[in-house]
């Protein structure tokens, strides 16, 4: 069954405790959580405390995608945190293998992530060696942003290797999902849906995610 990843930014950071209880509460799989520098993005979100403090409050998989410059130096920190996959972008990677395996190494899964302009030949000869990849729908750095439909074919070129290679790692879709977008992404091979505003926007979160359920 698809996953759903309502992402954090989203919601009220004033009580990030309650929000999170409640999608987990509506139906949720994975708590995405967005981490922006002001550098690799244009806007400034949260960091390893934060990922602390919300580890105690759910039991679901802390999914941490990494829109920084220099994230080997954040890792470490990311990781005693408490999250269960950390996600770096390719193109904020100069070694992107050893950038993995640093991840590895303190016993998270690994994740790349490439934006909606990078071509998915730039993470080929890194797919043996992750638990998920995410593709961006959006540019990131905001939330609440449409969907860019054109990268629909790489999801499916990503599927298509997938199984040529004979791996199993989770294919991830981030930026712009709605009950109106998420079809086109799972009918690509897509298995995890982030969702930011069209869960924590709406008044009834467990209805909002039974909405993108129920669309695919
Ligand atoms: C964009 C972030 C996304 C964002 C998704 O930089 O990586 O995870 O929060 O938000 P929506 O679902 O509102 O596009
Ligand atoms: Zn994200």
């Amino acid at each position: 069954m698809t996953k759903i990843a309502p992402s954090i930014l989203a919601s009220n950071f004033a009580k990030l405790g309650e929000e999170i209880q409640d999608v987990e509460r509506g139906g949720a799989d994975y708590i995405h959580v967005d981490v922006m520098d002001g550098h690799y993005v244009p806007n400034i979100s949260i960091g390893p405390m934060i990922v602390e403090a919300i580890r105690p409050v759910t039991d679901l998989t802390l999914d941490v995608h990494l829109m920084i410059d220099n994230p080997d130096d954040y890792i470490e920190a990311f990781a005693k945190a408490g999250s269960d996959i950390i996600t770096v972008h390719q193109e904020a990677c100069t070694h992107l293998h050893r950038t993995i395996q640093l991840i590895k190494s303190h016993g998270v899964k690994p994740g790349v992530v490439i934006n909606p302009a990078t071509p998915a030949e730039m993470i080929k000869p890194i797919l043996a060696e992750v638990d998920l990849v995410l593709l961006m729908t959006v540019n990131p750095g905001f939330g609440g942003q449409s969907f860019i439909s054109s990268v629909v074919p790489k999801i499916r070129q990503i599927s298509e290797w997938r199984e040529e290679m004979g791996l199993d790692f989770e294919i991830e879709i981030d930026g712009g999902v709605t009950a109106e977008t998420a079809k086109t992404c799972t009918d690509a091979g897509a298995d995890v849906l982030v969702a930011g505003s069209a869960v924590f926007k709406k008044e009834d979160r467990k209805q909002a995610i039974e909405e993108i359920r129920n669309s695919l």
